[in-house]
């Protein structure tokens, strides 16, 4: 069954989410088959180039064209985070089902109005945390419900990046509060907010630090103020009593895509570094340190779908098979996860770590209701 499928965005994000479109049934099969109707940009001759180079039949220039297309049954959005909100709530509101990338919104009370659209338009809706998709970290979570740690007690996350460490990079949309909504917190600590709910549970109170780097960019002619951190560290509790640190910078030098958590219970403890996501270490009381399970045998999970034991993975499968996961529940007309809901759940915690930074305290998440 085809599903007809209408892209915001060209670059980055862009790419990536065209990509898996693309290379979908190579791995996936037959079972959904996205047809890439139309993309949209706002640079008339990249947007052409684009079109021809992911290849899909139609560009815009406008996205409420693309919203009105009435080929587009999904919509993709993969915009700046000040362009999530309007564009996915007028395609709710056209009953066509939605995708939208982390983080979800600029704010919590955003977010919530996103949600109140998805939950009214009764369709499919889904946020961008691929890596959630990563084999080893569908692992992590099989053994972690198996109960092979035992109850977990403490933690520690991190995402690390060294982009941000160059002075000479001029002021984009993803330096400014207005435009992005949070700093390197909602660009890389979306994913880790995300992954410590998917792996262990809801994250309750917070204390944080945070600062800017680098406190002025270039803006065309002048310089501008950079008014996002560019660092930030997280202590935190969850409802189930775990707790632990987070820590999210983009001006860690030497790190470039340096995401690792470190997981503990009773019984056992995880370890995993994306710079190496073919991999999971795994350490059972009194084992004789880690066992590293090399994660591409077709036993792991959604490893089959690829190639044989050994030939490893990348980031950008991660897209495939969440994309894909997505089609299918459009095609079923069922929930699918992790949703809008799950979305706002990571811009309560995100808003509580601002607070936390400006009231100096701990601050309890607010709960995500509609
Ligand atoms: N899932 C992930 O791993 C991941 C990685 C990077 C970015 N993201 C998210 O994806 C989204 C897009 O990020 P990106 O890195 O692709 O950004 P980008 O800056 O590379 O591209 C953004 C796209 O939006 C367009 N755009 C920018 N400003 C615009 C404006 N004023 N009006 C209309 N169009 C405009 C650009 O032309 C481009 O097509 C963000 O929400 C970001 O947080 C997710």
């Amino acid at each position: 069954m085809e599903i007809g499928v209408g892209l915001l965005g060209t670059r980055f994000m862009g790419k990536a989410h065209s990509h898996a479109y693309r290379s979908m049934t190579t791995f996936m099969g037959l079972k959904v088959k996205p047809r890439l109707v139309a993309i949209y940009g706002r640079d008339p001759e990249y947007t052409r180039y684009v079109k021809e180079a992911y290849g899909y039949e139609k560009y815009y220039l406008d996205w409420r064209e693309l919203l009105k297309d009435p080929e587009v049954e999904v919509v993709d959005n993969s915009l700046p985070n000040f362009l999530h909100k309007k564009p996915c709530i007028e395609a709710l509101e056209m009953g066509k089902s939605v995708i939208c990338e982390k983080p979800l919104a600029r704010s919590l009370d955003e977010a919530l109005e996103m949600l109140k659209a998805a939950v009214k338009a009764g369709v499919t809706h889904g946020v961008i945390f691929n890596k959630r998709w990563f084999p080893a970290v569908q692992l992590a979570k099989k053994l972690i419900e198996e109960g092979a740690l035992g109850k977990i007690l403490h933690f520690r996350f991190a995402y690390h990046q060294d982009w941000g460490a160059d002075p000479e990079l001029s002021l984009t949309w993803r330096f400014k509060r207005e435009t992005a909504g949070y700093g390197v917190l909602g660009d890389q600590g979306s994913h880790v907010i995300d992954m410590i709910r998917f792996l262990i549970g809801d994250i309750d109170e917070v204390i944080a630090l945070s600062s800017i780097d680098v406190a002025e960019r270039k803006l065309e002619d002048k310089m501008e103020k950079v008014d996002v951190e560019d660092s930030v560290a997280v202590l935190m509790k969850l409802r189930n009593r775990a707790f632990g640190v987070m820590e999210a910078s983009r001006y860690s030098l030497g790190r470039k895509n340096y995401f690792v958590f470190e997981i503990y219970g009773e019984e056992g403890s995880l370890y995993f570094n994306m710079e190496r996501l073919n991999e999971l270490w795994f350490y059972k009381r009194e084992s004789e340190g880690f066992t590293r399970i090399f994660v591409t045998e077709k036993t792991h999970p959604f490893y089959e779908k690829f190639w044989p034991a050994g030939h490893t993975i990348g980031w950008v499968e991660s897209f495939i098979l969440q994309l894909y996961h997505f089609l299918l529940a459009v095609k079923k007309g069922e929930e699918f996860r992790p949703n809008f809901y799950d979305g706002a759940v990571v811009n309560a915690v995100m808003d509580a770590v601002y607070e936390s930074i400006k009231e100096r305290k701990w601050v309890k998440v607010k709960k995500t209701v509609v």
